[in-house]
C-alpha cells in the first residue's frame, strides 16, 4: 500500500481541514477582566496595552463595547485607594466591586460578571492575607473572604473567584454563600495557581505593586506537579464549580493532566505578563499578533480548558465573530 501521501492528502484541502479540526475557538469561550476604580479618567496601563483601569462612571461604556465585540463574561478587579491591613474596603456593601456589579447587573444582566475574590488589592501591605502578629492568619482570612463574597452575591454577582489560595477557602465559601441563601453564586477557585513573575503587569493596573517578600508561602512553586493536582483535587472535594489555572499560557502541562483527571470544567488564564510579551512583540513587529494569539489559544484549548481569561478577549471575540 503507497502510505507517504496519507497524511498531506488529509492537509490539502481547506474543506478536509476544516471538516478534520479538533479544536475550534468560540467568542463565548472568552472571559475578559476588567480593573475597575472609584473614579476620575479612565487610565491606560502602561504594561498592559490596550488595557486601561475604569472608573465606574465609564464602566457602562467600556461593559457596552465588550458586549458589542461579542463578550458574553467579565471578571472585575478593584483597584481601590483605601487600603488598611484588615482589608475592610473589599466587604463593604456600598464598595467599588459591590457597586460595579450592581451598575453592570442592572444595564446588562444577561452578562455573566464574576469578580475576584482576594485581598490584595485592598490590604496595606498588599498581600492575600490578613496578618495577625505579622504572621499570616489563614482562619482570619477564610471569614474575610467570606464575608467578600456573601457582599458580592448580595451585589448580584454570578460567579466568584476567591485567588489567594488559602487552604480550605473554597468549603468556607460554599458554606457562607449557603448559609446566607447564595446558593446559586458559583465559586470558580484559582485551584492551580503559581508563584509566577508573569503577574508583573497585573500589580500595576491593580495598584498592588508594593508588596515585600514572596508568595511562595501559598502559591505553588513553579517546580510542583504533584502538589498541583492535590490542590486540584481539594478544590473539587470542597464543592468548586470549575478550577481556574493560573498561568495557563505556559502551564499546559498542567492543564492537560488537571483534564484526564477531573471532570469539573477548566478554566486558563492567560495572565498579565503573557499577554503583554504577545502585545510587546507585537508592536515591536516581531509576531503577528492576531495570529499569535489564535495560536496560544487553540494550544490551551486543544490542552483542556473550556474557558479563557484574556485582555485580549474583545480583539478575539470580534476576530471569531469576524467584524
Ligand atoms: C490576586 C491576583 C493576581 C492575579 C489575578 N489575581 C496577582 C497575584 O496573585 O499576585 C494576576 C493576574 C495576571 O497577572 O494577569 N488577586
Amino acid at each position: 500500500m503507497l502510505i507517504e501521501d496519507y497524511l498531506s492528502r488529509q492537509r490539502q484541502k481547506e474543506g478536509i481541514r476544516r471538516l478534520f479540526s479538533e479544536t475550534t475557538l468560540l467568542a463565548k469561550d472568552f472571559i475578559l477582566p476588567i480593573f475597575v476604580k472609584q473614579g476620575g479618567e479612565k487610565v491606560a496601563i502602561a504594561s498592559l496595552p490596550g488595557v486601561y483601569q475604569i472608573p465606574l462612571s465609564g464602566l457602562d461604556d467600556e461593559v457596552q463595547e465588550a458586549v458589542d465585540c461579542g463578550v458574553f463574561a467579565v471578571l472585575l478587579f478593584g483597584v481601590s485607594d483605601h487600603k488598611t491591613s484588615d482589608a475592610r474596603a473589599a466587604f463593604d456593601d456600598e464598595g467599588l466591586i459591590q457597586k460595579a456589579i450592581t451598575q453592570i447587573k442592572k444595564k446588562f444582566p444577561h452578562l455573566l460578571v464574576m469578580a475576584d475574590c482576594c485581598l490584595c488589592e485592598y490590604t496595606d501591605h498588599g498581600h492575600c492575607f490578613i496578618h495577625t502578629q505579622g504572621k499570616s492568619d489563614s482562619s482570619l482570612t477564610r471569614e474575610v473572604l467570606g464575608n467578600i463574597a456573601i457582599s458580592y452575591a448580595k451585589a448580584g454577582v454570578d460567579v466568584v473567584a476567591p485567588s489567594g489560595m488559602v487552604d480550605g477557602m473554597v468549603s468556607f465559601l460554599r458554606q457562607a454563600l449557603n448559609a446566607n441563601g447564595y446558593t446559586s453564586t458559583l465559586i470558580f477557585s484559582y485551584a492551580v495557581k503559581y508563584a509566577s513573575y508573569f503577574y508583573g503587569p497585573f500589580r500595576e493596573a491593580a495598584g498592588s505593586g508594593q508588596f515585600s517578600g514572596h508568595r511562595l508561602y501559598h502559591q505553588l512553586g513553579v517546580s510542583q506537579k504533584q502538589e498541583g493536582l492535590l490542590e486540584a483535587e481539594m478544590d473539587v472535594k470542597e464543592g468548586a464549580d470549575a478550577l481556574i489555572i493560573k498561568p495557563a499560557g505556559f502551564y499546559l502541562d498542567m492543564v492537560s493532566l488537571i483534564k484526564q483527571r477531573t471532570l469539573l470544567p477548566l478554566i486558563g488564564y492567560h495572565v498579565s505578563g503573557e499577554y503583554a510579551m504577545v502585545k510587546l512583540s507585537a508592536q515591536a513587529h516581531i509576531l503577528q499578533e492576531k495570529e499569535a494569539f489564535f495560536e496560544i489559544y487553540t494550544c490551551m484549548k486543544r490542552a483542556g480548558v473550556t474557558g479563557i481569561i484574556s485582555y485580549a478577549a474583545k480583539d478575539m471575540c470580534k476576530w471569531l465573530n469576524h467584524f
